[in-house]
């Protein structure tokens, strides 16, 4: 039997990623009326970190504990990883003892290495390419917010990065329209776009992008393995940065969402984040109930007695 990855939002039908995100939902009603929930007693996750983090980490490991299971926290400078042990032999060790692995790396191939080789799902904790795990959050915060995104328009500002890929994947999947405002030369990869067709536009001033939007997002100006890039992507987006002003150029009933961690002065104003239009908060706390959500469905549930 093949087993169930999450790499992309493109692993799961519509109708599974909104069931997911309502699962999320339930889960996180669970939690709050301290209900005891613990559908994976004795199992366990390897979480691999190639990449600082502070939500991916955090969510996944409480979330294990809180249904149950546990979760090891695995950086390649202590493993064997780090000294060159190829991915695919980690791959059917660490397979042979968990039950489920969750993957934060550089190049995407990373993880489909990992993937096929691996007997127990993996997850997508954020590659060069795409950060699913984030959308499955951003997605449920706007549904918690606003009802439904399909047929809803969203703009995505600064860097055609890894969240923006993510947001295209979302754009098919949940039937929404992205307008892009990005520096030349920093789009989004042009096979994410050619996915997408005519669902996402590709702008260079953004508040022709944020127009009428429902959603505004946006992300550092530099993400990880960047820093090297740092200082030069400073100058060139500092029309992009995210302000309450740019924000009155949307709909009236406009959200604002930052998967974090943020640099206040940089992709947004130093008040972006305390303006009412902003749910970056409830939005990382759904880090953690839709990620459960995942964990649910991808994990087989406890052992039997013997
Ligand atoms: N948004 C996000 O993935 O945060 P971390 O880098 O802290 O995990
Ligand atoms: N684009 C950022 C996201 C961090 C959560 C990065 O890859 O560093």
């Amino acid at each position: 039997m093949s087993v169930r990855h999450f790499l992309s939002m493109m692993d799961y039908t519509p109708d599974e990623l909104v069931g997911l995100i309502r699962r999320a939902i339930e889960l996180k009603d669970l939690r709050n009326r301290g209900v005891l929930f613990e559908p994976l007693k004795n199992r366990v996750l390897g979480m691999i970190f190639e990449k600082a983090s502070t939500r991916t980490r955090l969510s996944f490991e409480a979330g294990m504990i809180q249904l149950g299971g546990q979760a090891i926290f695995l950086s390649p400078r202590d493993t064997q990883l780090g000294r060159g042990e190829p991915i695919g032999d980690a791959a059917i060790v660490m397979s042979s003892m968990l039950d489920a692995v969750m993957i934060r790396t550089f190049a995407h191939s990373n993880l489909t290495e990992f993937a096929a080789k691996s007997k127990v799902p993996v997850i997508n904790g954020l590659s060069d390419d795409l950060h699913p795990c984030q959308l499955l959050a951003d997605m449920q915060t706007f549904l918690e917010h606003r009802g439904s995104i399909a047929g809803k328009t969203v703009a995505w500002i600064g860097d055609g990065n890894n969240m923006c890929n993510s947001y295209i994947e979302a754009a098919i999947q949940f039937d929404f329209q992205l307008k892009v405002a990005c520096p030349e030369g920093y789009e989004p990869d042009a096979r994410f776009l050619a996915l997408a067709g005519d669902r996402v536009q590709v702008l260079r001033d953004p508040r022709e992008a944020v127009a009428g939007a429902h959603l505004v997002s946006t992300d550092v100006w530099a993400s990880m393995g960047q820093e090297d890039e740092a200082e030069q992507r400073m100058a060139l987006f500092r029309p992009y940065q995210v302000t309450p002003a740019l924000l009155d150029n949307a709909a009236p009933d406009v959200l604002f969402m930052h998967c974090l961690p943020a640099h206040r002065g940089e992709e947004i104003s130093l008040d972006m984040l305390d303006d009412p239009r902003s749910v970056a908060w409830a939005q990382a706390e759904n880090r953690l109930h839709a990620q459960k959500a995942l964990l649910e469905l991808l994990v087989e549930p406890a052992y039997h007695h013997a």
